[in-house]
């Protein structure tokens, strides 16, 4: 097998190291990657030819950095134990310490995508150029799945930008292109990829200092380090304060990452180090990040290749589609489309309102040429796919419609029937319904095979999901289009079977019906919203109902079928509160945009004198997600808990940090999670009742996840 590093020694004695994995479409730092790279630099390093080394990639992107899927447990290519797991991740950091001090001059050349531990190389390195190319990223998204940059990444990045533009590099695992990366001072150059090679050479002929600022003598921390300088100390709380108001401490990562930079720079560089390492090993061990490797990165990952598509279908391509509807989702969703290069008939009633969606998409893409993330002809060209019509003939050419109109079953058969009319014979017809059965939509089509679901989350061009719904009649070709089109639009598609609800709707359902349930109760509104924000949810289930629309929770929250008193939203739009939008509803919004819960809700409901615990609320609207997904696994509802996982996190704002609710089961253990349930179904009623399957389940030992799951009594 070819070598993963290979080394070309130049006339003027500049060895070009050129990390290429053989038979990998990316360079990812797994132990094979890491052992050429550090056998490649000791030869280069002892080699007395040699008076400089460049160090690239031979694949499109740089290095993507390390192999998650190898620390996910079981789905590696061969199950490791944590310490096996944590010697490879930490020896990377000590190969990049030699590196940096093997004697000789480091140039980086990075000719694509540096995340994670490939920008960890780069920071290791005297000095850093990167191809003058908008696409590229550079960035250490590690607190996005629970951990640091163990690599030397916390150490080095404060130390060569100073505390304060670190942090949040850090803590928000923010990318950032080439441009921005040099104007942070993150990267020495910018240069056209063809001069790239050149670039790093005449830094290492002409100025080829072989030694990190860090290791000179006299070095001080950009701004400041640490406890001597008391901005930075207050910097810190303040960052610390705000990621921990944020998550509630249930995200180790930002408290770890924070603590790594703070007590290392006060520490000479081995020994910070060291204590990276050591915050590393905290994280790696912490439930939150195997489920966050779990969900967001590996059941993310199979479903981002289409793992649900049927075998056997043509690969569908789309030039064009067309959107019935032009509002909110209508608008959103031909945004998101012409950014992806397709041409969209968007269809409204009348003119006014279909250009109204346009105008929106016009909207957005001027605030990202104004924030300089797109250049104006590109914005313009954009644009120029949208084309507002009222006419449905402009549906004649279009491989697939999806339809945005009112929620509103009358509507919804008129509109179908009229595109049947004149739509290719074998054109894909898509349903954004929320909550409306697919199969009963597809009875209005005459190709009940043809029609399906594609429900999208708002605002569409920022959510990244799409929840894709099989009807009774959904052929399976139509479910490979239709996953086709969620690829197209790089939405990371769940598949899921018909059911009023289907997955998502029916999901958050059970959070709201918990919340309002135990506020009819008489338990304070405060108790209840804030204790779903501990838990983890982004806002609390008043806050969500007020945004909705209270009539409409009513409405939709008995369409559900959820049994919970809902007599307060009841009493609400009986006086006129109907939430956000007129600015009242649980709670009174305020011209400057500030809201305070409303005083009379006090008189209208009185709040009992035996408040519950904090606890008590918290595992009320936890349970009661948890339940109910297993309610939906157990009807058939997701072919895969994976589904549900995806769905539940990146759909309706169940706390990632946990994983999804599956992984959460798995987490608790199921039958500790069986007993709990049954104690708050005693309690609190038929929320927390489980079907058979899990209590099976609970009884013979096993988890949703099999061998793979995510095991910790912690949570
Ligand atoms: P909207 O009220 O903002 O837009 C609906 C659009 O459909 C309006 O522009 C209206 O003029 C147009 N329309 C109504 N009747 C029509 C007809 N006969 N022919 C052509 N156009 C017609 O509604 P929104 O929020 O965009 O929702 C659309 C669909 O998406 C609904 O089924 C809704 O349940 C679903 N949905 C909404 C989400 C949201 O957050 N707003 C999220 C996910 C799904």
């Amino acid at each position: 097998m070819s070598n993963p590093v290979t080394t070309v020694v130049d006339a003027d004695g500049i060895a070009t190291l050129t990390m290429d994995l053989p038979g990998k479409t990316m360079n990812t730092l797994g132990a094979e990657l890491t052992t050429a790279l550090a056998t490649a630099v000791d030869d280069a390093a002892a080699d007395p030819a040699v008076k400089g080394l460049i160090l690239t990639s031979g694949k499109p992107a740089f290095v993507a950095g390390a192999d998650l899927k190898e620390m996910d447990s079981g789905s590696g290519s061969r199950p490791r134990t944590t310490e096996e797991l944590l010697d490879g991740l930490l020896s990377l950091s000590r190969q990049l310490r030699r590196l940096e001090t093997c004697g000789k001059p480091v140039a980086c050349a990075i000719n694509g995508t540096a995340l994670g531990g490939g920008l960890e190389i780069a920071l290791a390195c005297h000095y850093r150029v990167v191809a003058d190319d908008p696409a590229i990223l550079l960035g250490l998204p590690e607190s996005n799945v629970g951990l640091l940059p163990g690599g030397g990444g916390t150490q080095r990045l404060p130390r060569l930008i100073g505390i304060a533009a670190a942090l949040p590099l850090l803590l928000q695992g923010t990318a950032m292109n080439p441009s921005a990366a040099l104007k942070a001072g993150v990267v020495h150059a910018v240069v056209p990829a063809e001069r790239l090679l050149a670039e790093a050479k005449r830094w290492l002929l002409e100025e080829g200092d072989p030694v990190a600022p860090w290791d000179k003598k006299g070095f001080t921390v950009p701004g400041g380090a640490g406890a001597l300088v008391p901005d930075v100390r207050n910097l810190l709380s303040v960052s610390n304060m705000r990621t921990r108001a944020n998550t509630f401490g249930n995200h180790p990562a930002p408290a770890a990452i924070s603590a790594a930079v703070y007590e290392g720079t006060q520490l000479p560089f081995d020994t910070a180090l060291r204590l990276e390492g050591k915050y590393f090993y905290t994280l790696f061990t912490s439930p939150v990040s195997k489920a966050l490797i779990r969900t967001m990165f590996v059941s993310k990952q199979k479903a981002d290749k289409l793992a649900a598509r049927p075998a056997g279908v043509e690969k569908a391509r789309y030039p064009k589609i067309g959107i019935l509807g032009a509002g909110t989702m209508g608008a959103g969703l031909a945004l998101t489309a012409a950014k992806a290069g397709i041409e969209v008939v968007l269809l409204d009633r009348d003119l006014p309102s279909a250009e109204h969606g346009k105008a929106y998409a016009g909207s957005r893409l001027a605030r990202e040429v104004a924030k300089g993330r797109r250049t104006q002809d590109k914005a313009d060209a954009t644009l120029a796919r949208i084309h507002p019509t009222t006419d449905y003939a402009d549906l004649g050419d279009v491989p697939l419609v999806v339809e945005a109109v009112f929620e509103d079953r009358a509507v919804k058969k008129d509109v179908i029937a009229r595109a049947d009319a004149v739509l290719p014979a074998d054109a894909v017809f898509a349903s954004n319904t929320s909550a409306i059965p697919i199969t009963s939509l597809a009875a209005f089509s005459r190709r009940p095979e043809l029609f399906i679901g594609a429900h999208f989350f708002s605002p569409v061009e920022r959510m990244a999901l799409v929840e894709i719904i099989r009807g009774e009649q959904t052929s399976d070709a139509t479910l490979a289009r239709t996953l086709d089109l969620a690829k197209a639009l790089r939405k990371t598609p769940i598949v899921v079977n018909d059911s009023p609800g289907f997955f998502t709707s029916r999901f958050i359902g059970s959070f709201l019906t918990a919340s309002l349930t135990m506020v009819n109760e008489g338990v304070n509104p405060n108790l209840v919203e804030n204790g779903a924000r501990m838990v983890g949810m982004p806002m609390g289930a008043l806050t969500i109902s007020d945004s909705v629309g209270l009539d409409l929770t009513v409405h939709a929250s008995r369409s559900h079928g959820h049994g919970g008193d809902l007599g307060i939203v009841g009493t609400l739009v009986d006086a006129g509160r109907h939430g956000r939008k007129n600015g009242k509803g649980f709670y009174d919004y305020h011209d400057d945009g500030t809201k305070s819960l409303w005083p009379g809700l006090s008189d209208a409901l009185p709040t009992r004198a035996d408040q519950p615990s904090i606890d008590e609320v918290k595992a009320r609207i936890l349970y009661a997600q948890l339940a109910e997904g297993a309610r939906a696994f157990a009807e058939g509802v997701l072919p895969d808990v994976i589904d549900g996982d995806l769905g539940a996190t990146l759909g309706v704002g169940f706390p990632a940090h946990l994983g999804g609710p599956f992984v959460a089961i798995d987490t608790i253990g199921p039958a500790r999670f069986v007993a709990e349930c049954d104690r708050l179904a005693a309690a609190h009623g038929e929320q927390y009742a489980l079907p058979p399957l899990v209590r099976d389940m609970a009884a013979a030992g096993q988890t949703f996840y099999g061998s793979n799951a995510v095991v910790s009594p912690g949570i």
